[in-house]
């Protein structure tokens, strides 16, 4: 990885997350070595025949022994796995294309010309790299034929975005960065179905873009922090944008909750060695706090133009940022908020559900290799009749971070400011304090260190919650435990937690292993899908997730390519339930380059909208190709494969033909 501001290529967005940044002592639980292994363990031989001789009896093995062919509910016809330049979509089965980079959102938005862009035009256009999607129902409208989409763009890619930024192309100028920063932030836009096909409104009241300049508040117990304060916003009440909105969820009132994630990457410092690495020691004060984020991550120049990124110039900026931002789509004119009760760090995902006590409850990852899974509980009910009352129920509750034991139970620790160690004695002041330097406080807490947890998503039918890892092949041998049990975990896996009674308030949940990801053809890999699953059918680098409304699990993947999988990225659907439980089947497939994000369902499930990101992107990933992918010369020209135009990050509703329940 070159940090050199002179060379072009400065930063490499999945590096960072390779580095992994916590070197707290806490027990990954140490030596416990898989003191746990489920029934499914023993019969897909993950285990050794001396372990299994000496652990379970022949007579108890053939007793459960599983039933051949037992059916998975899926009927439709699966997908070949492999890699092009299009996408595909299983037969029978429409996938069109709703809206891409570039395209109008407000009603004078100024056509797409990717020759000729500027920030004032992509603030009124779609945004780059499209991620999470979510669905808020207009009041009076069937959300299933008119709706309002929300959608993340997380990050820019600057080669595949602008002219003439391959090799050597130099630091990005004033004009381009302001460019990248009017394609981060989010769209909201009014979609129609007309005879039977999906549309935007793009003159809609509704329509909204957000940017990484949009003013917004910061709630909850750090607003007004001391550590929150800057020359430009003395009140630490009040910042510009939203950065790097990863996945995000829609609460039971109608906002959208997005999450900030790899916000280390925007903020610059001067003080880097000859390497081009960043001095030990930056951030003064805030030196160890910045060291658990990674900030200054230097991957955007956005800091050499903008004063507010440079630590150097403004150190507290960066504490702003890596918050859950809710924002009410219903009302263009409404003031996003930061809500900082829900913690600050790299956060994945925010998908929940109302407790059968009436409290919501938020499930949250933190997204970099050895950190950790969350949940926040709200103080307050959800109040079903007054949408008002619910406007700051975020700003207050409690927030938790899990620790999966080997006898199979997750205990969740609140982080709860003179709780613990959480007091002065380790560096926290106040609650702003525990939740501006989360990660710290986790670590003090015993969190166990996870394979990079992305989404976690509650299942309303079933009331047990999927915990999306998607890999980390930094995981030594003696860093192994029961909850992370491959060492060099480079095809992820799933677990799922099942909380008492459906209680998801709960102290204590008990948890399993749903699956571990990888060519099950490969018996070093350890993956254990069913042997029903096809060689299609099995994935790497599990990342978000939908639930259809029959509580069937769709996983959409970020990091199949050829070299590492011989496949795209696409959604998988995968059974969770019954004898069928691991048997996956491969439904779309993106083009190259791609990654496949926001699966989300319409009530009816009768479309799913997915968000294809960066097209094109990683052009030596595919031998066919083999060289850098750019804006001139790009691994793909899709969805639109017109000379001129380059690849853009598009969503996409898929329907199936002739209508009827996707699957
Ligand atoms: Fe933005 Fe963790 O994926
Ligand atoms: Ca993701
Ligand atoms: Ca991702």
């Amino acid at each position: 990885m070159d940090t050199s501001p002179n060379n072009r290529r400065v930063f490499d967005r999945e590096a960072s997350e390779d580095i992994g940044r916590n070197v707290s002592s806490n027990a990954t639980i140490g030596d416990v070595i898989a003191a746990r292994y489920n029934r499914r363990d023993i019969l897909r031989g993950a285990l050794g025949v001396a372990a299994i001789t000496a652990s379970v009896s022949p007579l108890a093995l053939m007793a459960a022994a599983p039933a051949q062919a037992a059916g998975d509910r899926f009927s439709f016809d699966e997908v070949e796995a492999g890699v092009d330049e299009h996408h595909h979509v299983a037969p029978g089965y429409d996938a069109d294309i709703l809206i891409r980079w570039g395209d109008p959102v407000l009603a004078d938005a100024p056509a797409f010309d990717p020759h000729h862009q500027t920030a004032d035009a992509q603030a009124r256009q779609f945004g780059y790299n499209n991620d999470f999607i979510g669905i808020v129902p207009i009041p009076g409208e069937d959300p299933n034929r008119r709706a309002l989409i929300v959608v993340n763009h997380e990050y820019t890619i600057d080669e595949l975005m602008f002219p003439r930024r391959g090799e050597d192309a130099g630091p990005l100028p004033r004009e381009l960065v302001d460019i990248e920063i009017a394609a981060h932030g989010g769209t909201v836009i009014e979609i129609e179905k007309v005879d039977g096909k999906w549309r935007t409104v793009p003159g809609s009241a509704y329509n909204r873009r957000l940017t990484g300049s949009t003013g917004m508040e910061i709630t909850g117990p750090a607003a007004g922090s001391d550590r929150l304060k800057t020359a430009a916003d003395p009140t630490g009440r009040k910042v510009l944008g939203m950065l790097n909105n990863c996945a995000g969820g829609i609460t039971p009132w109608g906002t959208w909750i997005t999450a900030e994630e790899n916000f280390h990457g925007y903020f610059w410092t001067d003080q880097v060695d000859s390497d081009g690495k960043v001095v030990a020691g930056v951030g003064g004060r805030e030196a160890a706090n910045f060291k658990r984020y990674g900030v200054p991550g230097r991957w955007y120049e956005w800091g050499v133009h903008h004063d507010r990124f440079n630590v150097d110039k403004e150190q507290n900026e960066a504490n702003r940022f890596g918050w859950i931002v809710e924002i009410d789509p219903l009302d263009p004119t409404s003031i996003p908020k930061k809500r900082t009760a829900l913690g600050r760090f790299k956060h994945e995902g925010c998908e929940n559900i109302i407790n059968k006590d009436g409290r919501l409850v938020i499930y949250m990852g933190d997204d970099e290799r050895f950190d950790y899974v969350y949940r926040f509980i709200t103080t307050g009910k959800v109040n079903r009749e007054d949408r008002a009352a619910n406007a700051n129920l975020l700003d207050e509750g409690t927030l938790s971070v899990a620790r999966f034991d080997a006898d199979g139970s997750v205990h969740w620790l609140p982080l709860v400011f003179g709780q613990g160690p959480l007091t002065e004695a380790n560096g926290f002041a106040s609650q702003a304090d525990v939740l501006i330097e989360t990660r710290r406080a986790a670590d003090l807490l015993g969190a166990t260190k996870m394979d990079r947890p992305e989404d976690v998503e509650p299942n309303p039918v079933t009331g047990k919650v999927f915990v999306i890892l998607t890999n980390n092949s930094r995981r030594k041998a003696d860093q192994v435990d029961a909850a992370n049990p491959r060492a060099e975990n480079r095809f992820g896996h799933i677990i799922e937690m099942t909380p008492p009674d459906g209680d998801h308030a709960a102290d204590t949940f008990a948890w399993d292993i749903l699956l571990k990801c990888g060519d099950p053809s490969i018996a070093e890999v350890g993956a254990t899908f069913s042997a029903a699953t096809t060689e299609n059918g099995w994935f790497g680098m599990p990342d978000n997730c939908a639930v259809d409304g029959e509580g069937r699990l769709w996983i959409a993947t970020d990091g199949n390519t050829p070299t590492a999988t011989g496949r795209t990225d696409g959604v998988w659907a995968l059974e969770t339930e019954g004898e069928a439980r691991g048997t996956s089947k491969l439904f779309f497939r993106c083009p190259a380059g791609a990654e496949l994000c926001g699966p989300r369902f319409t009530e009816d499930d009768t479309t799913l909208f997915v968000a294809v990101q960066h097209p094109g992107e990683d052009g030596e990933s595919w031998d066919k190709f083999g060289r850098p992918s750019t804006f001139e010369d790009p691994m793909t020209r899709w969805p639109d494969f017109q000379e001129d135009m380059p690849p853009r990050p598009a969503v996409l509703a898929i329907t199936r033909q002739g209508g009827g329940r996707i699957g």
